[in-house]
């Protein structure tokens, strides 16, 4: 295909998912809400599919290059995958990333179902050695909340040489900056409650899959785990990604700059935003990524009641947990019982939004000045 047939973010956001065009039909699909269908057809009951679900999926899958379901949370999509795993089957993940993550894969350990192998997901090496006898590689990156950057296309081609299956979580980066199938990865994960629908009013999450037989054990562990998205959800999403790739694009220019005035700021001990010539993952991620996204963190020279004082400080920036809002949220990660240790007591995350720039450093300045 010629980059002339591809439609641009801007116009496939606009233009997916949506009913064929007939004389006085809907530009928008309907919010289906039905439990019951008439018997003789291909879905049978509400549980098993929904055409709001579908051309949800249709948008996604148009983003993600594979084929898409959604499910009632990004926990609840990332809990399916796991679901497939036998007995004994070992696990390689990140000993640092979303902590929601991290509990559900200790949990499977802890009751004996899984074996995890938790590595530092940045240090390529490291990761390497712990492929070989694993039956799964779960990736994310960037990484929540330290926004480490991990070597994807190197990790997800050593998995695949040895029989790993791959899943990377791509709710940091976004199909605008990274499409990890196309890097040969067996299954994307989001948390749609982020990014792609961006106005903090639904919790959904997916999965794209490449591989048909795998699609259809996923889609049946969604029809009978019954983890389903609701039709208002669903339709929802789909009205946020119409701006997602605008409101990406303007949170990010944002974040960048942000993260370059911090970088001098007198109160900041450390700046993670992998935008930044001087951070140890920027070359890396130049090199696969067409961003760096719109969420960083930092620490501050003082540790966890400095934190919340800034951001119970802040006038603009919610002080909230979640990221990937049209709004700018902060938060000290640490208040959270389930966040890893080796995150920093004093650590900020800053999931940055569509304000005005001036209006949201005012804010960050006049905040970090209450210390
Ligand atoms: C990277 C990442 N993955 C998955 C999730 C879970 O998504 P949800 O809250 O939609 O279940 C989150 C939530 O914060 C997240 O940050």
């Amino acid at each position: 295909m010629s980059e002339n047939d591809f439609p641009h973010p801007e116009t496939l956001a606009i233009q997916v998912g949506r009913p064929s065009p007939t004389s006085d039909g809907p530009l928008n699909p309907p919010i289906s809400l039905n439990a019951t269908l008439h018997a003789g057809g291909e879905v049978g009951y509400g549980r098993y599919g929904n055409e709001t679900w579908s051309a949800l999926e249709s948008a996604i899958a148009a983003f993600e290059s594979g084929p898409t379901l959604v499910f009632s949370s990004g926990m609840a999509a990332i809990n399916a995958v796991f679901s497939l795993l036998p007995v004994g089957a070992v696990v390689t993940a990140s000993d640092q990333g979303y902590s929601g993550v991290m509990n559900l894969l200790r949990g499977l350990d802890a009751a004996g179902k899984i074996e995890i192998r938790l590595v530092d997901i940045a240090n390529t090496d490291e990761v390497l050695a712990a492929i070989p006898g694993s039956a799964l590689l779960w990736l994310e990156s960037p990484t929540n909340p330290s926004l480490k950057i991990v070597d994807l296309p190197k990790l997800i081609a050593a998995a695949k040489s040895h029989g790993c299956g791959v899943g990377v979580d791509n709710t940091f980066a976004t199909p605008l900056i990274q499409q990890p199938l196309l890097m040969g990865a067996d299954i994307v994960a989001h948390s749609l409650t982020k990014y792609l629908s961006g106005h903090s009013d639904i919790v959904l999450g997916s999965l794209s899959i490449k591989d048909p037989a795998l699609f259809q054990r996923l889609s049946d562990a969604r029809k009978i785990g019954g983890a389903i998205a609701g039709p208002f959800e669903a339709w929802l999403a789909l009205r946020g990604i119409r701006t997602f790739p605008l409101r990406f694009s303007k949170a990010q220019e944002n974040a960048a700059e942000i993260a370059r005035r911090l970088q001098v700021h007198p109160k900041i001990a450390k700046i993670n935003y992998p935008g930044l010539p001087e951070n140890e993952y920027h070359l890396r991620a130049k090199s696969f990524m067409r961003g760096f996204g719109a969420v960083l963190s930092f620490t501050l020279h003082g540790g966890a009641i400095e934190a919340e004082m800034v951001c119970d400080s802040s006038r603009v920036i919610t002080h909230a947990t979640s990221l990937g809002g049209i709004e700018s949220l902060w938060e000290r990660r640490r208040r959270w019982a389930g966040e890893s240790e080796s995150v920093p007591e004093s650590l900020i995350r800053l999931s940055v939004g569509c304000e005005n720039i001036e209006d949201l450093w005012r804010d960050i300045s006049q905040a970090l000045e209450q210390i």
